[in-house]
Formats: structure tokens, C-alpha cells, sequence
């Protein structure tokens, strides 16, 4: 019986096949590194390495597009996401006392994920919820009106 990881290989292989019929293979990196996110959370060295063997790219070239763009994870992510927004209403609201807190509170700066593998924290720009600014979201969840107090309570309220 296929496993899920058979199952993501095959996918992220029949993906590449495609992209090889399309005009420029060599462009179509960025879509199969957002196609292999997709299907494993965040991209690692072996999926790097089948990339670089099906499409015939320098896994060089490829760890060197996967870390200049921030939305690709190498890591695994943690069990819950934090978006911290730094939009300009939650910025004059005082965002970056509420990200340093958590920065403080996690021991860990945007694109990490903690050392339990609990929390990853990544940052927002407008949540939609500038009313309520400052505002961070975990997960789908929206917490506005923070003060430093306030997000450590929440961030504790997680672990429990
Ligand atoms: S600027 Fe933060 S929610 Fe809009």
C-alpha cells in the first residue's frame, strides 16, 4: 500500500514531469518548490535533491532560491503558527513591543520555529483587524488589543 510520503513523491513528481513540457522548464523552480511545500509543510534537503535529479538543476541553485524567498520553509514548522502583524495601524499600536516579547518569550526570530517544535513565527503585513491593533494570529485565530502581558498569557494558554 502507498504511504502519504509515496503518495507526496509521486505527486511532486508528476508535477515536475508537467513542468518539463512547459516553455521554459528552467523558470519553473519557484512553482515546484511552492508545489513541494504544499504537499510536505517546508522543503528538505532529500526533496531538494529530487528536484535537482528529475529537473537536472544544481541543488546549489536550488537551496539558494529556496532561502531567498522567505515564504519557503527548509524546517519543518512548529504545531502552531504565530503571524505577527507589523502593518502600519498595529506598528503605531506598538507591534514591535508585542514582537519582541514574543521573540523573548519563544527564543526565536521570524521564519523559526521553537525548539519544543510548538510555535513558528512569521511575520504579517494588515491581518484585516486593525481596529483591534496591535494584533497577532495563531494559527486561524485573530488576538487583538495586546499588551505584552497579554500575549504571554496566550502564548501560555497554548501549552497547556
Ligand atoms: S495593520 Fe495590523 S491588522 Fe491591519
Amino acid at each position: 500500500m502507498a504511504t502519504a510520503e509515496d503518495k507526496n513523491i509521486n505527486a511532486l513528481k508528476s508535477f515536475m514531469q508537467e513542468s518539463k513540457t512547459k516553455d521554459h522548464p528552467d523558470s519553473q523552480l519557484i512553482s515546484i518548490l511552492h508545489k513541494a511545500q504544499e504537499l510536505y509543510g517546508y522543503i528538505s534537503q532529500e526533496v531538494m535533491n529530487e528536484i535537482s535529479k528529475e529537473m537536472n538543476i544544481p541543488t546549489a541553485h536550488i537551496w539558494g532560491v529556496a532561502t531567498f524567498y522567505h515564504y519557503f520553509n527548509l524546517k519543518p514548522k512548529g504545531k502552531h503558527s504565530i503571524s505577527v502583524c507589523l502593518g502600519t495601524a498595529c506598528y503605531v499600536k506598538g507591534a514591535e513591543e508585542i514582537l519582541n516579547t514574543i521573540r523573548e518569550e519563544l527564543k526565536i526570530d521570524f521564519g523559526q520555529t521553537s525548539e519544543d517544535n510548538f510555535f513558528t513565527l512569521q511575520e504579517a503585513r494588515c491581518l484585516g483587524a486593525c481596529g483591534l491593533a496591535p494584533v497577532i494570529m495563531i494559527d486561524d485565530k485573530i488576538y487583538g488589543s495586546l499588551t505584552p502581558k497579554k500575549v504571554v498569557e496566550i502564548i501560555k494558554s497554548y501549552k497547556k
